[in-house]
């Protein structure tokens, strides 16, 4: 029987980091993947390939629209739908094997299986062909991830009622795509589809797009989403689809009552959420304790309430994001060996990857008031920007909340092109507990769109040069 210092079971971006972190701090490492590739929903089904079809949808949206605009003739852009896919295809080729390689370069062993708790430091690896071997360790790190939500009357096929995974791989463009959720996914999968000739239209629960982020931000998304096309039914809910025709009908009802209506679709995308994935890990049997919502409990060193049995990423609270389970696996290698592992969940940014892209960190205005904290807001937009005025991009604001009392950045909020760029000099800034004053007066290059950021600081004190 093998024999090591640490078994991660899941090799996504929690994992995989931290299999990495514990590596290169002298333990011996083994990770079990039941996937064939390693990388997880983030590398494969998720961040990676949506990032690649957003940036070609956008490329072609560009050619069609502002190219001409800037004298750049290219004429009609056409699309070769499969050599988009194939593009998106390489690039997860790319960073899967991008994670193998790092795992060899860090002597990690690697075992291709469903992994199963079976007692105190034991793992239990299934093969595809049924084929069990235990490894004995003496720490287990549980990064199984998320899977899709399920949605009562609405059964995915991934072929037209799809989740994420089926909307990044459909063979044709949708003539109409309905999305359910206003959410992360929704907008930017429902962004690339629209780009790519689709006439989407968004079905959400709450009354508002995007919930968790500043609302000023998502009220200004939403306009901005409208132009470009999209359609919003807020307040509202799907109670099924019906696929028994050419085309699906989508039955919609407003939440609060009244006459529901029925739109129709060629591809349905269920984007309400994701929860926690435990399958087959052996959970009840290890005695590992979950919480009302199937999350794994754990405690503010990220370990069950086994010892030994520890849990990171989109299976524990928190945001489910890639870098949010990255730092988690970092800080537990770190405790392993008696370091001060910690995440600071204040600080973490969290973007959308549409155009405009939207990017936050920290506490949102909402949030804020909720607390009953005194705060000053500096806003500035992108159309008082130099290279957003220049390059025709102005659509978005920077929002600073600072600590009436103490200055102190608590939230930055950016709607714009390249958000998700600019949002980290704030976040540098509140992990060092800066002011919006500081921010205000570091200097930055001319002409960028970072010097949004430094006049939304000036505008807290009200000293904005360019507004
Ligand atoms: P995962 O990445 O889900 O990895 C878990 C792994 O564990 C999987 O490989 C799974 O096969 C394996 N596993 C599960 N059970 C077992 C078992 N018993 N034995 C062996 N292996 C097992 N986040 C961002 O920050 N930025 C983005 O742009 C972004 N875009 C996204 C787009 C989409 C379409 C989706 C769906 C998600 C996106 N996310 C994004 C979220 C991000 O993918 C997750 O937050 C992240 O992958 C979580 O990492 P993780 O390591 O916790 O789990
Ligand atoms: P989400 O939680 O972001 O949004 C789900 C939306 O669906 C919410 O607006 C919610 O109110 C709505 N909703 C829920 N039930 C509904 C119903 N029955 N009818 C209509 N609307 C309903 O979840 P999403 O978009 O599925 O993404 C899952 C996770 O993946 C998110 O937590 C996100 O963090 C992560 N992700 C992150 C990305 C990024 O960082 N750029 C990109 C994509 C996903």
């Amino acid at each position: 029987m093998s024999s090591y210092d640490l078994v991660v079971i899941g090799t996504g971006p929690g994992g995989y980091v931290c299999a990495i972190r514990a590596a290169q701090l002298g333990m011996k490492v083994a990770v079990v993947e039941k996937n064939p590739t390693f990388g997880g929903t983030c590398l494969n089904v998720g961040c990676i390939p949506s990032k690649a079809l957003l940036h070609a949808s956008e490329r072609f949206e560009e050619a069609a629209h502002m190219l001409p605009k800037m004298g750049v003739g290219v004429g009609t852009p056409t699309l070769d739908l499969a050599a988009l896919m194939k593009f998106k295809d390489d690039g997860v080729d790319g960073n899967v094997k991008g994670v193998g390689y790092l795992f060899k370069k860090n002597k990690i062993e690697t075992f291709t299986g469903l992994g199963r708790i079976i007692g105190t430091g034991k793992v239990e690896v299934k093969g595809a062909d049924g084929k069990t071997e235990t490894l004995e360790t003496k720490n287990i790190v549980i990064a199984t991830g998320s899977d899709v939500a399920k949605l009562k009357g609405v059964e995915i096929d991934e072929a037209r009622i799809v989740s994420s995974t089926g909307a990044l791989k459909l063979d044709k463009v949708p003539e109409n795509l309905v999305v359910i959720g206003a959410g992360v996914i929704g907008l930017e999968l429902g962004s690339v589809w629209r780009r790519l000739g689709a006439k989407v239209t968004v079905v959400e629960f709450l009354d508002r797009i995007i919930p968790g982020m500043d609302g000023e931000i998502a009220k200004s998304f939403q306009r901005i989403l409208e132009k470009q096309g999209f359609a919003f039914k807020l307040g509202s809910k799907v109670t099924g689809v019906d696929s028994s025709g050419k085309t699906l009908k989508v039955q919609v009802e407003p939440v609060a009552g009244g006459n529901g209506e029925t739109l129709e679709a060629d591809v349905v995308l269920v984007a309400t959420g994701r929860v926690p994935y435990t399958d087959g890990l052996g959970l009840k049997e290890a005695g590992v304790e979950l919480d009302q919502r199937g999350r794994i409990k754990t405690d503010a060193h990220l370990s069950t309430n086994v010892k030994g049995i520890y849990a990171i990423g989109d299976v524990i609270a928190g945001p489910m994001l890639a870098h949010k389970a990255e730092d988690e696996g970092v800080a537990v290698a770190e405790t392993l060996v008696g370091q001060a592992g910690h995440t600071n969940y204040d600080v973490i940014p969290s973007v959308i990857y549409t155009f405009p892209e939207v990017a936050s960190v920290g506490k949102t205005e909402e949030e804020l008031k909720q607390a009953g904290v005194v705060y000053n807001v500096g806003k500035f937009p992108f159309t008082a920007n130099g290279r957003t005025k220049v390059n025709q991009t102005t659509d978005g604001f920077v929002k600073i909340l600072a600590d009436a009392k103490t200055d102190r950045v608590l939230g930055a909020h950016i709607i714009g092109a390249e958000a998700g760029e600019m949002i980290h000099e704030c976040a540098v800034l509140m992990e060092f507990g800066g002011a919006a004053e500081d921010l205000a007066r570091t200097c930055h290059a001319h002409p960028t769109r970072s010097e949004a950021v430094k006049e939304a600081a000036m505008a807290v004190a009200k000293r904005a040069i360019h507004m």
